[in-house]
C-alpha cells in the first residue's frame, strides 16, 4: 500500500487546525499537507505546535486555482483528501452569497475534478472526504432529527452552497465511481474558534463587558459538539466509513439560544470574579437573522452503530473548557480581533 500523502484543505480554520493536529500527532507515518488560502478565518497560529513536524506541510493556495491544487497534487503525490475549506458563516453568505457559491460549490468541484486527473481510474487506496454541515437538512420544528434519510432543504446561501456541494460529491460517486465520503456534522465549539460564531464571539463580549446581541426572541435550538470529537469522528469516518456514504454527526446535545448565553454568563461570571447575573445585564435583543433556522438535532445512531463513534465529553465540561481556553489564551483572541495574526505568517513563512 502507497503512504498516505493526504491534503486537508482549510486546515488552518477552526475545525481543519483540530483535524491537522490529530492527524500529524496521531499518524507520524503519514505525510499532511494543510492547503489553505488564509482568509480572514484562517489563522496558522492555531497550528504552531506543530508546523516544524517532519510529517506536516503547509502550502498557501486557494482551491479555486485549479493549476495550483495540480500542482500541489503532483508535488505531494496526493492519495486522499479531507476537504473543510469553505466560507463557513451564515451572516457573512446573507451579505455576500457570490463569494460562497465560488469557494463552496466551484472550488469542491475544481478539487475533485484535479483529483480524477491526478488519480486517473484507479482509485485503489484514494478517498475524498468531503466534510459538509447539518443545516443542509434544513429546519426543524419542535420534534424530529435529522438522518442520513432526510431530504435536503437548504435555506440560507451558506447552506444551499454547501448542500450544493455535498450533491456534486455525490453526483461524482454515482457517475465516475469517484471514492468520496461525507460526513454533515451540527455546531461545533472549542479552542481556536473565529469570534464571529456564537460561543467565542460572545466569551470576548462579555470579557470586554460589551452587549451580547441575541437575534429574535433568543428561542433557535442548536445542537453543540466539542470540536475535538469532530476530529476523533473525522478520524474515524476517514479510516473505516463505507465509500459512498454520509454520516452524520451530532453533539445529542440540543440548546437554546438564550439557554445557553445564560449558562455561559454564569460560567465567565465564576471565572471573572464578577457578581452573579452581572453578565446577563450584557443580553441584548436584536434584529432576526434573515431566514434563521428555528431548530437543528442530529440523529447519529448510524455512525455510533456501524463505526462505534459516539461524543466523549459531557457539554458541561466542554464548554467550561473552552472558556477556559480562550481567558488563557488571551493573546491569541487578541491577535484575532486587531487582525494581527495575520503577521504570524509572515514571520513563519515568508522568511523561508
Ligand atoms: P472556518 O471558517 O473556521 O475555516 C475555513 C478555512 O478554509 C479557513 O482556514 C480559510 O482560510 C480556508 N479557506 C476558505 N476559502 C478557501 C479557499 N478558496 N481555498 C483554500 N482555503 C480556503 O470554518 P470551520 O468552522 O472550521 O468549518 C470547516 C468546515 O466544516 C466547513 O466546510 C464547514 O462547512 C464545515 N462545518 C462547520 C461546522 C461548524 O460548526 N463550524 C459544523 C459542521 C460543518
Ligand atoms: O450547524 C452547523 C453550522 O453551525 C455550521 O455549518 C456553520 O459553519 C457554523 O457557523 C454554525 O452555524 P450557525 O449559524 O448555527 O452558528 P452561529 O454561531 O452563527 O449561530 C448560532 C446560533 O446563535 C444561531 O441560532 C444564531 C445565533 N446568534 C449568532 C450570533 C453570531 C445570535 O443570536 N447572535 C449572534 O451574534
Amino acid at each position: 500500500m502507497e503512504k498516505k500523502s493526504i491534503l486537508i484543505t482549510g486546515g488552518a480554520g477552526f475545525i481543519g487546525s483540530h483535524v491537522v493536529r490529530l492527524f500529524v500527532n496521531k499518524y507520524p507515518d503519514y505525510q499532511i499537507v494543510n492547503f489553505d488560502k488564509l482568509t480572514y478565518a484562517g489563522n496558522l497560529e492555531n497550528l504552531s505546535d506543530v508546523d516544524e513536524k517532519p510529517n506536516y506541510t503547509f502550502v498557501k493556495g486557494d482551491i479555486l486555482d485549479e493549476a495550483f491544487v495540480e500542482e500541489t497534487f503532483v508535488k505531494y503525490s496526493i492519495n486522499s483528501v479531507i476537504h473543510l475549506a469553505a466560507e463557513s458563516h451564515v451572516d457573512r453568505s446573507i451579505t455576500n452569497p457570490l463569494e460562497f457559491i465560488q469557494t463552496n460549490v466551484i472550488g469542491t468541484a475544481n478539487l475533485m475534478n484535479v483529483a480524477r486527473k491526478c488519480w486517473g481510474d484507479d482509485f485503489s487506496d484514494k478517498l475524498f472526504y468531503h466534510v459538509s454541515t447539518d443545516e443542509v437538512y434544513g429546519s426543524l420544528g419542535e420534534t424530529g432529527y435529522f438522518t442520513e434519510e432526510t431530504p435536503y432543504d437548504p435555506r440560507s446561501p451558506y447552506s444551499s452552497s454547501k448542500a450544493s456541494s455535498d450533491h456534486l460529491v455525490r453526483a461524482y460517486f454515482h457517475t465516475y465511481n469517484f471514492p468520496m465520503v461525507i460526513s454533515n456534522c451540527s455546531n461545533n465549539y472549542g479552542a481556536n474558534q473565529f469570534p464571529e460564531k456564537l460561543i467565542p464571539l460572545f466569551i470576548n463580549n462579555i470579557k470586554e463587558e460589551k452587549a451580547l446581541p441575541v437575534y429574535g426572541k433568543g428561542d433557535n435550538i442548536r445542537d453543540w459538539l466539542w470540536v475535538n470529537d469532530h476530529a476523533d469522528a473525522i478520524d474515524v469516518i476517514f479510516h473505516n466509513g463505507k465509500q459512498g456514504d454520509t454520516y452524520n454527526i451530532g453533539g445529542n446535545n440540543e440548546w437554546q439560544n438564550i439557554e445557553l448565553i445564560k449558562f455561559l454568563c454564569k460560567i465567565m461570571d465564576e471565572k471573572l470574579g464578577r457578581e452573579e447575573g452581572s453578565s446577563e445585564k450584557l443580553i441584548t435583543y436584536v434584529k432576526d437573522r434573515s431566514g434563521h433556522d428555528q431548530r437543528y438535532a442530529i440523529d447519529a445512531t448510524k455512525l455510533k452503530n456501524d463505526l462505534g463513534w459516539s461524543p466523549s465529553i459531557k457539554f458541561e465540561d466542554g464548554l467550561e473548557n473552552t472558556v477556559q481556553w480562550y481567558l488563557d489564551n488571551e493573546d491569541w483572541l487578541n491577535n484575532v480581533t486587531s487582525g494581527d495574526y495575520k503577521k504570524y505568517y509572515n514571520r513563519q513563512y515568508n522568511a523561508r
